[in-house]
């Protein structure tokens, strides 16, 4: 028998969603007339905005012609995704990027999951918590994990913990880490991260020559004046950080894939042998052996999101679901429920009532409202006494949702 990575048996049970999705099936199967209404995973409701789809269909028209059809592509993406990318999302807003700086891929979450194998595996690794599963579990699954200890932390890595307390924002790591992942605005709590705060992280991860890999999937989200959308309108920011972005959440591309991650030029590590390394030059090399690209068409359709159509109509959605997050916000609290987030992120993360456990609010939110959301801790052990609500449904079932919990819920 061929020998398995021992470090997968580390990991916890399931992976939380897939836990999730088991749970509420075996559910709905002892109560089939129940009619489960689903705020549990961030997965969008709304369909592909008319542009986009002329998008694709233009380019699966290409791809049925001689002339234009398309075999395998670049694998950091298509010039023209990565030029427009460069342009609309950092240069207009003040923001220098080159287009060789973004790779195009098929999500936030196998890029954020695969970014560590660039890093040597005795890596200190540092995580939010709460914080998004992903993470954690590939770090778990490159060995850089540890222990498992009961309150469910891995003893070789150092939690930041985001609390009410601190608005959800850590405190900067006491001793030296080498990889911190941070994620604004927040999944789960739906926080955001100041400028100034996020000065006081650059500055850290270059004295500490530490590398942030920031998870902006939901920059769209953000409402208010002044809060960053990008690590990079953080000045340093080029020289300590990746950012990854994502069109799942920005343009409804769940089920599409699209996303693109950023490596800076500036950006280095430091071999073995003590020499400087271009992080860019690494992750190309790694994503020219293990990824062929995404596809022609959904980079086409990738790109209608800049146009001005496309802009306008996208903008349309992500105000529909900030609607829902209102919705959903000023329903929890209207029972009483102390709620964060929902202002400039599509989540809603609801105190549970005292005594009642994260798991417990999922039971009881399902049997009584059947409405499905996330426990708290599911996304780590400060997540505990916390439950996350996502504003990615349609509106009629999130009304519902809203009054279910209002006329079924027994606090
Ligand atoms: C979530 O619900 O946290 C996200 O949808 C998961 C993901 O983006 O992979």
């Amino acid at each position: 028998m061929a020998r398995i990575n021992d470090h997968y048996l580390k990991l916890k049970a399931g992976y939380l969603f897939t836990e999730i999705a088991r749970r509420v099936k075996s559910f709905q199967a002892a109560h089939p007339e129940a009619k489960i209404i689903r705020l549990g995973i961030g997965d969008v409701t709304q369909p592909l905005a008319p542009a986009v789809v002329r998008g694709l269909h233009a380019a699966v028209d290409e791809m049925a012609s001689t002339e234009t059809f398309r075999g395998y592509g670049p694998e950091p993406g298509y010039d023209f995704l990565t030029e427009l990318i460069a342009t609309s999302d950092y240069r207009e807003r003040g923001i220098a990027m080159s287009p060789d700086e973004i790779f195009v891929s098929d999500g936030g979450k196998s890029d954020s999951a695969n970014i560590q194998e660039i890093f040597a595996p005795d890596c200190v690794v540092a995580v939010m918590d709460p914080v998004y599963p992903v993470y954690v579990d590939s770090n778990v699954m490159a060995g850089r994990a540890g222990a498992l200890d009961e309150a469910g932390r891995y003893s070789d890595f150092l939690y930041l913990p985001c609390t009410a307390d601190n608005g959800f924002q850590p405190a900067l790591p006491s001793r030296h880490v080498d990889l911190i992942y941070l994620c604004y605005p927040n999944n789960p709590t739906g926080a955001v991260m100041t400028r100034e705060t996020l000065a006081r992280w650059i500055d850290y991860a270059r004295r500490e020559r530490a590398v942030i890999l920031y998870d902006a999937a939901y920059e769209a989200y953000v409402r208010e004046a002044g809060v960053p959308r990008s690590i990079y309108e953080v000045a340093g920011a080029r020289e300590v950080a990746i950012e990854f972005r994502s069109f799942s959440k920005t343009a409804g591309f769940t089920g599409t894939r699209c996303a693109f991650t950023v490596v800076p030029k500036d950006l280095h590590g430091r071999s073995g042998a003590g020499e400087s390394v271009s992080l860019n030059a690494l992750w190309l090399r790694r994503q020219s052996t293990k990824f062929n690209g995404v596809p022609y068409i959904v980079q086409r359709a990738a790109a209608a999101v800049y146009t001005e159509e496309g802009r306008r109509q996208v903008r349309g959605q992500i105000d529909y679901y900030m609607d829902n997050a209102a919705i959903i916000r000023a329903g929890v609290e209207a029972v009483g429920l102390t709620a964060y987030g929902g202002r400039n992120a599509p989540y809603i993360w609801v105190k549970t009532p005292r005594g009642v456990s994260s798991w417990e609010f999922f039971d009881k939110l399902l049997t009584e409202a059947h409405v499905v959301g996330t426990p708290g801790a599911g996304f780590g052990p400060s997540g505990e006494g916390y439950f996350r609500l996502t504003a990615f449904g349609r509106r009629d079932q999130t009304e519902e949702a809203v009054d279910r919990i209002k006329k079924r819920l027994t606090l």
